[in-house]
């Protein structure tokens, strides 16, 4: 390990002794380690052909991946110059940036230039982002832009929430604002490496973000942790995070390099796949699947063949109406006159909906229309699943037959469910079974999100069959009288290497169907 990167993270750790955790977090200042700097710096291709290169550290904390990309440039003969631009706001830390970066600058073969800019990063450059009267009319462009943004939600009426308006909306976490100002802030064909949440890959929320980072600049190496608590060892961070690296032209590649390792100390245990680019981002909402395997990618593909979303076919996901702990009054634990089930994710059992089970506040006495469905069927999906558990998609059928002395049910809103613009035949809900049960559908989810919490504006993105299709699942699950995982893929399967032809959608047959 080289002197300048050694020095930097020696002074952060002393530094980080004196100063506590807590005034750290109210700037959302959290050390990047020295492995993980290094291989973000390792991460450029340096330019063979230039003189000068123009370097953006935005939120600079200490100055950790400065350090690391000046380091790494030490070998480039060419290079005459490195120009360093700082952005950090804490006035507590800037003193020990200063005194890291005088140090860079002595240690450093190649001169360095370098200027500390204790403004707001995003505030300050609201008027060129913008292109708003009053901006500089060509400002700075960086060749290289690395950056481990603050990771911190503010208000909708924050200054920062309405700067950016053609990307963010509502109350934004700082960390994406900071990506789309520094792909403004880059050069053509220059570069930029983050360490960032993986949040912004999938959801509505980040949609326009995506679509602009992803149009403007072009992915082309992705890192990801195996394990999320072992990116900032220190600091016991319990984000999921994974390094981008994005290059500013509208040219896409035909592949992306996606590499994994087990935390940030292992950097030498490194798994590479190469993935082909229009896999990793597709479809309209731009998402980002992180795929590290053949299996997945063939995942995808095979998925993505089909053109239909739930609500193309005239049904819908949705989260569960009732919020238990708002409408405690209205609970009941036993039944009662007026009283109808509230379902909750304990009601969903090896591919049933069992009720009654026992459960306290099982049924719901209510006349607010809100928190009632019709008893029609549907497919409950749970939303919240732990890490460890084999599946994310864990659902069950729900059959009104089963319940006919209700006009009305609710659900907890811990769960989602899937139903029709009319009632759905048993045997698309068992169709919509074998789907939600599918290995293939589970991997696909898994690959959309990272996350535990199964999101129903996405699943409403997800390909599905057409309605037919899943009709027909349905009716080979009820003909082979088996609703494990297993029987589920072989019809998937099955269905998906033989061409539905023919087989227009009709939103009558989601009636007629049983
Ligand atoms: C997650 S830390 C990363 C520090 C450093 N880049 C590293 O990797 O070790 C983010 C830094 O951004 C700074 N920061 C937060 N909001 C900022 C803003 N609006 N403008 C500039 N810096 C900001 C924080 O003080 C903090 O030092």
């Amino acid at each position: 390990m080289g002197i300048i990167l050694d020095y930097v993270i020696n002074a952060t750790a002393q530094y980080m002794e004196h100063m506590p955790k807590k005034q750290r977090k109210a700037y959302g200042q959290f050390f990047t380690s020295r492995e993980t700097a290094q291989f973000m710096a390792g991460l450029f291709d340096v330019p063979a052909d230039k003189s000068e290169i123009a370097i953006l550290d935005p939120g600079a904390g200490s100055g950790i991946l400065s350090a690391a990309l000046v380091e790494q440039l030490q070998s480039v003969q060419v290079l005459q110059k490195i120009h360093l631009t700082c952005y950090e706001t804490d006035e507590k830390v800037i003193p020990l940036l200063r005194s890291n970066l005088e140090w860079i600058c002595l240690k450093s073969v190649t001169p360095v230039e370098y200027k500390i800019i204790s403004e707001n990063y995003i505030l300050s450059q609201v008027l060129e982002y913008n292109h708003m009267i009053g901006a500089i009319p060509s400002p700075d462009k960086f060749d290289m832009v690395i950056g481990n943004p603050p990771y911190m939600k503010v208000s909708k009426d924050a200054p920062e929430a309405k700067s950016m308006p053609d990307i963010c909306y509502g109350a934004p976490n700082l960390y994406f604002l900071f990506a789309g100002m520094s792909l403004f802030n880059t050069k053509e064909y220059g570069e930029l490496v983050y360490i960032i949440p993986r949040s912004w890959t999938s959801g509505a929320y980040f949609k326009s973000f995506r679509q602009k980072f992803l149009c403007e600049g072009t992915l082309e190496h992705i890192h990801l942790f195996g394990s999320r608590d072992k990116v900032f060892d220190r600091e016991s961070v319990l984000q999921e995070t994974m390094i981008i690296k994005m290059k500013k032209t509208h040219d896409k590649p035909k592949t992306i390099a996606i590499t994994t390792t087990q935390s940030n100390v292992d950097f030498s245990n490194i798994i590479t796949f190469e993935a082909p680019y229009n896999i990793v981002v597709s479809g309209e909402d731009s998402y980002v699947f992180l795929v590290t395997n053949e299996r997945e990618v063939r995942t995808l593909e095979l998925l993505n063949n089909w053109k239909h979303t739930l609500p193309g076919i005239g049904l819908k996901m949705k989260t569960g109406l009732t919020v238990d702990f708002r409408n405690r009054e209205a609970l009941r634990n036993e039944q009662e006159a007026q009283a109808v089930p509230l379902f909750y994710s304990q009601h969903i059992q090896n591919g049933k909906v069992l009720f009654p089970i026992g459960k306290e506040n099982e049924y719901i006495v209510t006349e607010q229309s809100g928190l009632l469905q019709e008893n029609v069927n549907y497919l409950f999906v749970k939303r919240f699943t732990a890490k460890e558990e084999h599946r994310r998609l864990q659902c069950g059928v729900y059959l009104a037959n089963k319940h006919p002395e209700y006009q009305k049910i609710s659900t907890q809103n811990k769960i989602n469910f899937i139903g029709g613009s009319r009632e759905l035949s048993e045997c698309i809900v068992y169709g919509l079974y074998v789907l939600f049960n599918s290995t293939l559908y589970d991997c696909y989810y898994r690959i959309l999100n990272g996350s535990t919490q199964v999101n129903s504006t996405e699943i409403n993105t997800m390909p599905v069959p057409p309605l037919a299709t899943i009709e027909a699942m349905g009716k080979e699950l009820i003909r082979c009288h088996d609703t494990s995982e297993t029987t589920c893929d072989n019809i998937v399967r099955s269905f998906i290497y033989a061409e539905d032809r023919g087989s227009e959608d009709n939103p009558e047959r989601i009636a007629s169907a049983s």
